[in-house]
């Protein structure tokens, strides 16, 4: 890596002295990488240095860098009609939510925002609303998972299975419950995969039984925990799940903010497993975060329920002033576009599969106790020792995220999760990285991690 040059430490001492970072302590011995371009999968720093970038961003530019055709979208729509409310309507709105419902395989009506985090947020508001008009006045509560992360905002906050990313805002919102995930290589001794996942999902229908099933709203949760240490269920748990979700009249909430848009190999993670859920959020993957743009996609005759508005409450009183941006939707629409004619969503689940296989000679490092996929998702759990499943120490986690940067290559971990459990290194480069790429992230991370760690 090159050195710092005199003016990109001026930069540096400005950054310090003005920018908060998100989730980042600060750090004045390591200061953070200053991006510059990036084209495809490589980012280029101030210095000149260059990156794949194996995290997409935040498991969100899909699509890759340097799309002049989603820069064009966003321009001519800005000069066409940059602004206007959705208490109102415009066409990019209209067009980008009829072209979800193809992607949904269902009957969705859209709400548009701007993160994934008020996508939930929308979700759980519309949630209760409904349960209100529907008659079911008791059910407020929902059951989300341990190690789930939902957004940063209070209520997706509350979501939140993850202890260290509340403490010290607590009390949060009232009425979020947690349920442990099918943390399948955690698994009892001697209990099957299938045994365990069941088991999990169980713990769903009990929570709701001990709860009092008429004060159950929905389940939140992502098809598979990403942030949270890729865990990766097996179908009997989300079969399970959705036919408890519906033997008690409760909603069924997918997350699908990261495993959305061609992640996981199909365009929502959900349709891997089969399954139809309530209500959809997304966010991320939507704009290959180009712009900001999120929504939530609620069953029609879910809506319908809001259509009686003969108290004057039975509208969903909820705006926000940039949700659905006319160039957020032209360009979410030209990124669908692009997913779609360079049939990336296929080529995510081949490049996860090259990639797993890539890795999966891993398995047999001391410091690797497991390797799951999911698409173009990989997370590699790092433990102390293999016997007990003793999660690996941080400093060794982030020793190899270090050397790995030193390297060329931008990896990620399941962050300020649960304490103790920060052990999973993560991977989610673009669709669009190409062979080459994915050979770079497997060679990369293979000579790290032999390269005397763990000896
Ligand atoms: C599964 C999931 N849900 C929700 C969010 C929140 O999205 P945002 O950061 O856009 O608010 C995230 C962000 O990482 C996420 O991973």
């Amino acid at each position: 890596m090159q050195s710092l040059g005199k003016e990109s430490e001026a930069i540096i001492k400005k950054d310090q002295r003005y920018l908060w970072h998100n989730i980042t302590p600060y750090s004045e011995q390591s200061p953070p990488m200053i991006a510059a371009s990036a084209s495809g999968s490589w980012v280029t720093d101030i210095d000149g240095n260059k990156y794949l970038d194996g995290m997409s961003g935040l498991w969100c530019v899909n699509v890759g860098y340097g799309r002049k055709e989603l820069a064009e979208a966003a321009y001519n729509q800005l000069l066409s009609l940059p602004y206007f409310p959705l208490t109102q309507s415009h066409m990019p709105a209209i067009a980008l939510a009829e072209k979800l419902n193809e992607w949904l395989e269902g009957e969705y009506v859209i709400f548009f925002s701007n993160s994934g985090s008020e996508a939930n947020e929308a979700a759980f508001k519309i949630v209760r609303q409904y349960h209100q008009q529907t008659g079911q006045h008791y059910r407020s509560k929902f059951i989300a998972r341990y190690r789930g992360y939902h957004g940063s905002s209070l209520g997706a906050l509350s979501a939140t299975g993850q202890a260290q990313r509340k403490y010290k805002y607590e009390p949060l919102a009232a009425g979020f419950l947690h349920v442990a995930p099918p943390d399948s290589y955690r698994r009892p001794e001697g209990m099957t995969v299938e045994a365990f996942n069941l088991q999990c999902a169980q713990a769903v229908e009990e929570t709701i039984i001990w709860e009092g099933a008429e004060t159950v709203a929905a389940v939140i949760m992502e098809p598979v925990i990403t942030g949270g240490g890729v865990i990766v269920p097996e179908q009997v748990y989300l079969d399970r799940v959705q036919e408890i979700c519906r033997n008690y009249g409760v909603l069924l909430i997918m997350d699908e903010v990261i495993c959305g848009f061609g992640r996981s190999g199909r365009k929502f993670g959900h349709q891997n497993f089969g399954i139809k859920p309530d209500i959809v959020t997304m966010a991320k993957g939507l704009t290959s975060a180009y712009l900001p743009l999120s929504a939530t996609a609620v069953r029609k005759d879910i809506y319908e329920a809001f259509k009686d508005n003969s108290d004057g409450y039975g509208h969903f009183r909820h705006v926000n002033t940039f949700g659905g941006n006319p160039a957020a939707c032209a360009l979410a629409l030209r990124n669908l576009e692009v997913l779609e004619q360079e049939q990336l969503v296929e080529r995510a689940a081949i490049l996860g599969q090259r990639l797993h296989s890539g890795l999966s000679g891993l398995l047999g490092h001391k410091l690797v106790g497991d390797i799951r996929s999911f698409g173009l998702i990989a997370g590699i759990e790092l433990v102390a020792d293999k016997g007990s499943k003793q999660p690996a120490d941080l400093d060794i986690v982030k020793g190899i995220i270090a050397e790995c940067k030193a390297k060329g290559l931008i990896i990620g971990k399941n962050g300020d999760t649960v304490a103790g459990f920060n052990n999973v290194l993560t991977l989610a480069p673009p669709l669009s990285s190409t062979d080459e790429d994915i050979q770079f992230i497997i060679d990369t991370v293979t000579a790290v991690l032999n390269g005397g760690w763990g000896a």
